[in-house]
């Protein structure tokens, strides 16, 4: 009789808590469950949870994240030889994910940039080969995402490898090794797990030129084998671009890859300065925060998110994750363009509610 009560007790109770879930304010997670998932980009203060709001903010709202700079070669490997490489944060991002029981991403094996210099040169007075350099990107793949195999789900395995006009870019990897260095960073990957997404990842790549050659590098890949399976759009954004109209060209064609799209650093800068120049290269990032936000910058930040929303759920067939590049505006890397939907009160902003508002017309429409 007792147990029976208490089971009675226990049901009414969960019937509650199902009532209290429906009325509790939506989360990005929830809201977006039947699209996309939503990921964040974590700094060490949030995934080691010295930032109490932070942590507790990201489980309550995501269920996918990125490291901001932790797996970065600068971080993870600073130094030549086998002594080399420093782990430990990146352990601890992982842990931190998979507690939680999160989607987890690896950010990035082959980029120009947070790279160190010795990569690139011979020891000595020895002259750098394409050899030497193609032996050093294969064995920071093979340790690196080995480390992490089965655990990391997803890899920004090559990134921004292009010019705005698509050419590939000049970088250390690309003069050292030549244009094969794309295909054979997805081949050491491939041989390290098998069944990771492995990604291209870049900014930008909604307007035209870049986006044709973005989508002719990744056709050739696929011509020949190459193990590229999916395709990392960055989609830092200001408050006018990309439009609706350019963003929904770009993922139309992006979806003959036949690749799942993730939007990766999502950002929105509101700054001036934001406004004159959109590139998210990072040696040029002075240039684009900096100085005052634009009138009314909290409507225009909702209305442009708002814009994007409407169009990764229009696509969202061939989305399988939106990511936010930090959590609030003060963790960003263009934190005086107010870019993201929290404040650094861990408030969340107008953009926001727009965000979730657009997830609830999706649903009405169905
Ligand atoms: C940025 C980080 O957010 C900064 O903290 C760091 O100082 C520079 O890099 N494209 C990328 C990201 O792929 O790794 C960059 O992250 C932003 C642009």
């Amino acid at each position: 009789m007792k147990s029976m009560r208490y089971s009675l007790a226990a049901a009414l109770l969960a019937l509650g808590a199902t009532a209290n879930a429906a009325d509790s304010p939506a989360t990005l997670k929830s809201a977006f469950q039947d699209y996309f998932m939503m990921g964040v980009a974590l700094n060490q203060r949030q995934f080691t949870e010295q930032d109490t709001n932070g942590a507790a903010l990201v489980k309550l709202q995501f269920n996918s994240v990125s490291p901001e700079n932790v797996m970065k070669w600068q971080s993870l490997h600073p130094r030549l030889g086998p002594d080399g490489y420093n782990f430990g944060p990146a352990d601890r991002y992982v842990e931190f994910g998979e507690k939680n029981g999160m989607f987890i991403v690896g950010h990035t094996l082959v980029w120009h940039s947070q790279t160190p210099r010795w990569v690139f040169e011979g020891e000595g007075t020895n002259a750098i080969t394409r050899e030497v350099v193609l032996q050093r990107m294969r064995d920071h793949i093979l340790t690196v995402v080995g480390r992490y195999k089965g655990r990391i789900k997803a890899w920004d395995v090559v990134n921004e490898a292009l010019n705005e006009d698509g050419s590939l870019r000049p970088s250390p990897w690309y003069r050292a090794i030549g244009e094969d260095y794309i295909a054979k960073a997805f081949e050491y990957a491939h041989e390290a797990d098998p069944d990771a997404e492995l990604r291209y990842n870049d900014y930008s790549i909604e307007n035209e030129p870049k986006r044709n050659g973005v989508i002719a590098l990744v056709k050739k890949l696929q011509a020949q084998n190459v193990p590229i399976s999916g395709l990392g759009s960055q989609t830092h954004a200001n408050l006018t671009q990309p439009s609706a109209e350019l963003l929904d060209a770009a993922l139309t064609a992006f979806a003959g890859l036949r690749l799942p799209i993730s939007i990766t650093e999502l950002d929105v800068n509101a700054s001036q300065r934001g406004q004159r120049n959109q590139s998210a290269d990072v040696s040029q990032n002075a240039q684009a925060v900096g100085g005052d936000v634009v009138d009314a910058a909290n409507q225009k930040l909702a209305d442009q998110y708002a814009s994007l929303f409407r169009v990764f759920l229009k696509h969202h067939r061939n989305i399988k994750l939106v990511t936010f590049w930090g959590l609030t505006d003060r963790d960003s890397w263009r934190r005086f363009g107010t870019p993201l939907l929290f404040d650094g009160a861990w408030k969340p902003k107008p953009a926001f509610d727009a965000v979730i508002a657009e997830a609830m017309k999706a649903g009405d429409a169905k």
